[in-house]
């Protein structure tokens, strides 16, 4: 059945499908051209990777190993320094060690990042200033700027999104596998701004545990030089795959196992907003090898998301399917656990990943989306909650976070006030936790895994 149905598939086929979240591109050559020209670039992953993804997943799935997926919610053309990447990929290094020191858990890594451009919207339009634009879906379409010239989608953008997001992976590369991310060089992952605050030297604190194994294992007479684990870190890319042409155009026949993958991402996911099983995105993912990873809010129903996992993980197999809720903390002790059951019943194999970001964003009385640290919190805890309940394994998290000192969600052990919310409001989408709130958040996580 499964041959028959990749055999069927093709990576453009979705376009028989309704599409959910479709810009009205101005002009319909201008795309094709765009495409055209994708289609002729190398892929920006590897197939070897984007399996050993799936092999990492399968240890997370079994309950051996927990992800952590965390970066922006929308990456951003104006903003693509090396110095933001790696402010980035800091806290994830710091966050993955607080949880791996405390718990002993092994931890999958996976960005937001490198293709994170395309973003779905509750309404296709804003008011801003009492005037009525298109709303932003991304720079992988248009620019942020809320004037009717500035939102007018341009396809060569799906270029400039494949630039940058090479351009990313390369800096991640040079930095994971490069001196920088050695495990004996842990202190210097804790940011300026974070070192001196109370998370910043319980952290330092660990980092000197860390420092202190090292020492013991050499003192063992373990050959630490020849240790890559110890020197290296894999930190995997994913994005929501929305725009499908971008897709579709980076996905290639694997001349060995001849089975179609997108080389955009090591991993993407369907959004809540385009998970319909007889949509365009789920039929796009469901021909692709890649590790796939489908928002679930608390409207869905167990039957559904059942169908679903028949439809993007018919093999069952472990590493393939991972499915995120998103429910908010009010729902997810009620809503979560006959999913999860069914899901299990049903016999797939997945991987349930908590997003406790996008069920609690409200807008503050200014006007500005935001985020409660302890709600998001309170819903890592009901997500564990859930799972320790039924004894399946609460295989990770799914953040918005980034390594600037910036005010976009509230609370946390630095108390960001409603009022101090403009001071460095600077995301173009959703609020983002910054890095003392991530890692005053990895410190209570790795509670959790503990307790
Ligand atoms: C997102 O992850 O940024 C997002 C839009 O999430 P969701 O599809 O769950 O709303
Ligand atoms: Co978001």
């Amino acid at each position: 059945m499964e041959a028959h149905r990749e055999s069927s598939w093709d990576p453009w086929d979705w376009q028989g499908y309704p599409a959910a979240q479709q810009p009205s591109w101005p002009d319909g050559s201008a795309l094709d051209d765009a495409v055209k020209e994708l289609m002729q670039r190398p892929g920006i992953v590897l197939v070897r990777d984007v399996d050993r993804l799936r092999a990492a997943l399968a240890r997370a799935a079994r309950g051996r190993a927990f992800v952590l997926q965390a970066g922006d919610c929308a990456e951003s053309f104006h903003d693509h320094s090396a110095a933001s990447i790696r402010a980035k990929l800091k806290v994830i290094l710091q966050m993955a060690v607080v949880l791996t020191y405390s718990s002993g858990v092994s931890v999958v890594k996976i960005g937001r990042i490198a293709g994170q451009f395309a973003k779905p919207r509750s309404s296709p339009i804003e008011v801003v200033d009492g005037r009525e634009v298109p709303a932003f879906r991304g720079h992988i379409v248009h620019d942020d700027v809320a004037t009717l010239e500035a939102r007018r989608p341009d396809p060569q953008r799906l270029l400039r999104a494949y630039d940058q997001s090479r351009a990313t992976v390369s800096v991640l590369r040079a930095l994971t596998q490069g001196g920088f991310a050695d495990l004996s060089g842990a202190h210097r992952w804790n940011l300026d701004f974070v070192a001196s605050s109370p998370e910043g030297r319980r952290y330092q604190a660990i980092a000197d545990g860390v420092d202190r194994a090292l020492r013991f294992m050499a003192g063992c007479g373990i050959d630490l030089e020849r240790e890559a684990v110890l020197h290296q870190v894999t930190v995997w890319t994913a994005h929501e795959a929305l725009r499908l042409p971008y897709e579709a155009a980076l996905t290639r026949r694997d001349p060995v196992s001849q089975r179609f993958y997108d080389l955009g991402a090591h991993m993407v996911w369907v959004g809540e907003r385009t998970r319909q099983l007889d949509g365009a995105h789920v039929r796009f993912a469901s021909g692709i090898a890649n590790p796939v990873g489908v928002k679930v809010s608390a409207q869905v129903e167990a039957d559904e998301l059942l169908e679903l996992c028949a439809t993007l993980d018919p093999e069952r197999t472990p590493g393939r399917l991972v499915l995120i809720s998103r429910m908010g903390h009010e729902a997810i002790r009620d809503q979560l656990g006959p999913l999860v059951e069914a899901v299990r019943d049903g016999g797939y194999p997945v991987v349930w990943l908590c997003d406790p970001m996008h069920g609690n964003t409200f807008l503050s009385e200014a006007g500005l989306k935001t985020r409660r640290f302890e709600d998001i919190m309170d819903e890592i805890a009901g997500f564990f909650e859930v799972h320790r309940r039924l004894g399946t394994h609460a295989g990770g998290i799914h953040l918005e976070l980034t390594g600037e000192d910036v005010t976009e969600c509230l609370g946390g052990s630095q108390e960001v006030l409603e009022s101090e919310l403009c001071r460095a409001y600077d995301t173009i989408c959703d609020p983002r936790l910054n890095a003392r709130q991530s890692l005053d958040l990895a410190f209570r996580v790795a509670e959790l895994l503990i307790a």
